[in-house]
């Protein structure tokens, strides 16, 4: 037996747990979260979870400190009544980018999180598209990252035409990415934008390294803030001839909420997103039920993505 706890109560959650409780041997378990009046976070009315698996539900996305407190207080509560093991289903997980020392002196956030979760009684982490990799490297339990881009790929090979088109990365970071987006569509054209920043937020200068001349240009990226960075990519894209310009990003974090966003975006209900910000969502409840299910059964994560054919 296994438990679920809807501890977001998105969107996503609700169908994910209303997927997975299909299966007799899931059962969605209610607790209360809520804050006192001064906004400290409490858990209360947790049923029994001894000897128990139990999946949290919650992305650690806006506001994000509170979502990594009601994390954290809910993973001690399940500790201590004895749960079998923790798993932490965060379809975003925040604080990523705070991955590295940029500057002297500076903080490796990501890191801090790592420590608070790992030492907050939390066993596992099924996460989608997390920023870097390495990240997963600063914690010592599994965490395990599945790519967005199966969905997307589904997505578009059901509405789009393939026949003349490159795919995109809008900066270094998201070249492997982009490589097996590509691979997965059966598409040998890549493009890599170089993309410099001066500070957090602001894109400085963008150099297209490849050609797009006449081509259908997707391009593909783990998340959309201020749109800053799609925004310019777009029109460099366009002044190199680029045909069309649609990007897929995964994780909708729409800190500005996508205000005066006019290109065309799609991504993943890995964060609630307000219904006029400009992008097209596309619902990945399927997809992450599916591979908690596999986590469950103990059975090859990679097999399961390969073989997701929504
Ligand atoms: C950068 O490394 C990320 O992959 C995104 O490209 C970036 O964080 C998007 O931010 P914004 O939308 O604010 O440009």
């Amino acid at each position: 037996m296994c438990l679920i706890i809807n501890a977001d109560k998105t969107d996503l959650s609700n169908k994910i747990v209303k997927d997975l409780t299909r299966h007799h041997q899931i059962r969605e378990i209610p607790v209360t979260i809520g804050t006192f009046a001064d906004g400290e976070v409490y858990v209360r009315d947790l049923d029994c979870v001894r000897g128990e698996d139990v999946y949290i539900l919650h992305s650690l996305c806006r506001p994000v400190n509170d979502s990594a407190m009601r994390i954290l207080i809910l993973a001690d509560a399940l500790h201590r009544s004895s749960a079998k093991s923790v798993n932490l289903v965060a379809p975003y997980l925040g604080y990523s980018r705070q991955d590295r020392k940029v500057g002297p002196r500076d903080p490796i956030s990501a890191k801090v999180i790592a420590n608070l979760f790992e030492h907050g009684f939390i066993d596992r982490i099924l996460t989608v598209d997390i920023h870097t990799t390495q990240i997963c490297g600063f914690y010592n339990i599994p965490v395990e990252s599945i790519p967005g881009a199966p969905v997307f790929a589904n997505y578009i090979k059901s509405n789009m035409n393939l026949d003349n088109v490159a795919i995109v990365s809008p900066d270094h970071g998201g070249v492997i990415r982009a490589r097996k987006f590509a691979d997965m569509l059966g598409i040998s054209n890549l493009a890599i934008i170089d993309k410099q920043r001066l500070k957090p937020n602001e894109v400085a200068e963008m150099k297209l390294i490849g050609n797009v001349t006449d081509k259908d240009c997707l391009i593909i990226d783990d998340l959309i803030d201020t749109g800053g960075t799609l925004k310019k990519a777009v029109n460099l894209l366009k002044e190199n001839e680029a045909k069309s310009v649609k990007c897929f990003c995964t994780h909708p974090v729409l800190s500005r909420n996508g205000e005066g966003l006019d290109i065309d975006v799609f991504v993943l209900n890995t964060i609630p997103v307000k219904d006029d910000s400009n992008c097209k969502i596309i619902d990945l409840a399927d997809y992450l039920a599916g591979a908690i299910y596999t986590i469950e059964n103990n059975d090859s994560l990679s097999d399961f993505i390969n073989n997701y054919r929504g």
